[in-house]
C-alpha cells in the first residue's frame, strides 16, 4: 500500500530528546549527502498552530482533528531548512512561538495526530534525512540508517544558552519538563545507532555520523570523488 516501499530504506533518521542537536546534525548530514532534510517536529508545530488559531482545546483530540481537516498543511523540505504552508500561506515563522511551544507536546500526544503527521512524512519521496522522536521506530522502521542522539539535560541546556549561569537552570528545567512530556513519543528503534553526544560539538557529531555512514558504504558525493578507496572510519 505504501509508496516507495523499497526506497524507504534510503531514509536516514535522527531521533532523540529536545535540544540533543538532532536538527542541526540532520541538516548538516543532509547537506553533506546532498539530499533534502525533513523536520517532523514542524508538522506537529503546524498542527498545534492550526488548533490554537482555531481556539480549540488542544487536549481534545476530536476537536484538534476537526480543525486539521478544515485546512491544508504542506511541508516543503529543503537542505537549508523546511517551510510549512497553511492553506498556501507560509507560516514557518509562526511555528516557534511561546503558544506553540506550550501546546505542542499535548497535540503530539494524540495518536490520530501522530497518524496525520506520519502519513504526510511517508508521502515525501526518498532519499532524505529526517529528524524527530520516533522516526526510526515508528514512521520509517524500514530505514537502513538510524541514529539516536542523547546528551544530559545540563549539556543540552548549555548548548541552548551557552554558559550563562543565570539562564542555565531555568533552561535545564524547561528541557527536563519537555523530556517528561515527550517521553511517550520518544522511542529509539531497536536497530538505531545510539550516539552519546556529551562533550562533543556539532562538527564532531557530524563527523562521527558521516564516518559511520562511510563505513557502511554511504560516503558524501564529494568524499566519494576525493577518496575513491572509501573508508572514512570514525575514531
Ligand atoms: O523537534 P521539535 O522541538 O520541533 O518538536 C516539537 C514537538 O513535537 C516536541 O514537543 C515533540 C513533538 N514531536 C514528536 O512528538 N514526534 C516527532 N517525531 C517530532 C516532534
Amino acid at each position: 500500500m505504501r509508496r516507495f516501499e523499497g526506497a524507504l530504506r534510503a531514509v536516514i533518521t535522527f531521533d532523540g530528546p529536545a535540544a540533543a542537536g538532532k536538527s542541526s546534525v540532520a541538516q548538516r548530514v543532509a547537506r553533506a549527502l546532498d539530499v533534502p532534510f525533513v523536520s517532523s517536529g514542524l508538522l506537529y508545530r503546524a498542527a498545534t498552530e492550526v488548533a490554537t488559531s482555531a481556539g480549540v482545546d488542544t487536549s481534545d483530540e476530536d476537536a484538534v482533528l476537526r480543525a486539521l481537516r478544515a485546512h491544508t498543511v504542506a511541508l516543503e523540505p529543503g537542505s537549508a531548512g523546511n517551510r510549512v504552508r497553511l492553506d498556501g500561506r507560509d507560516v514557518s515563522a509562526a511555528l516557534h512561538t511561546d503558544l506553540v511551544d506550550a501546546n505542542v507536546s499535548f497535540v503530539a500526544a494524540h495518536p490520530r495526530v501522530r497518524d496525520w503527521v506520519s502519513e504526510q512524512l511517508r508521502e515525501v519521496p526518498p532519499p532524505f534525512v529526517v529528524d524527530g522522536r520516533d522516526m526510526g521506530a515508528v514512521v520509517f522502521p524500514e530505514a537502513r540508517h538510524k541514529f539516536f542522539l542523547t546528551a544530559s539535560v545540563q549539556e543540552r541546556a548549555r548548548r541552548r544558552v551557552g554558559e550563562r549561569a543565570a539562564d542555565l537552570e531555568a533552561v535545564a528545567a524547561a528541557i527536563a519538563r519537555r523530556d517528561a512530556l515527550d517521553a511517550k513519543q520518544l522511542e529509539p528503534a531497536p536497530d538505531a545507532h545510539h550516539l552519546d553526544t556529551e562533550g562533543l560539538d556539532l562538527d564532531a557529531v557530524v563527523a562521527r555520523v558521516l564516518g559511520i555512514l562511510a563505513e557502511r558504504g554511504l560516503a558524501p558525493p564529494a568524499a566519494k570523488a576525493a577518496a575513491p578507496r572509501g573508508g572514512g572510519a570514525s575514531p
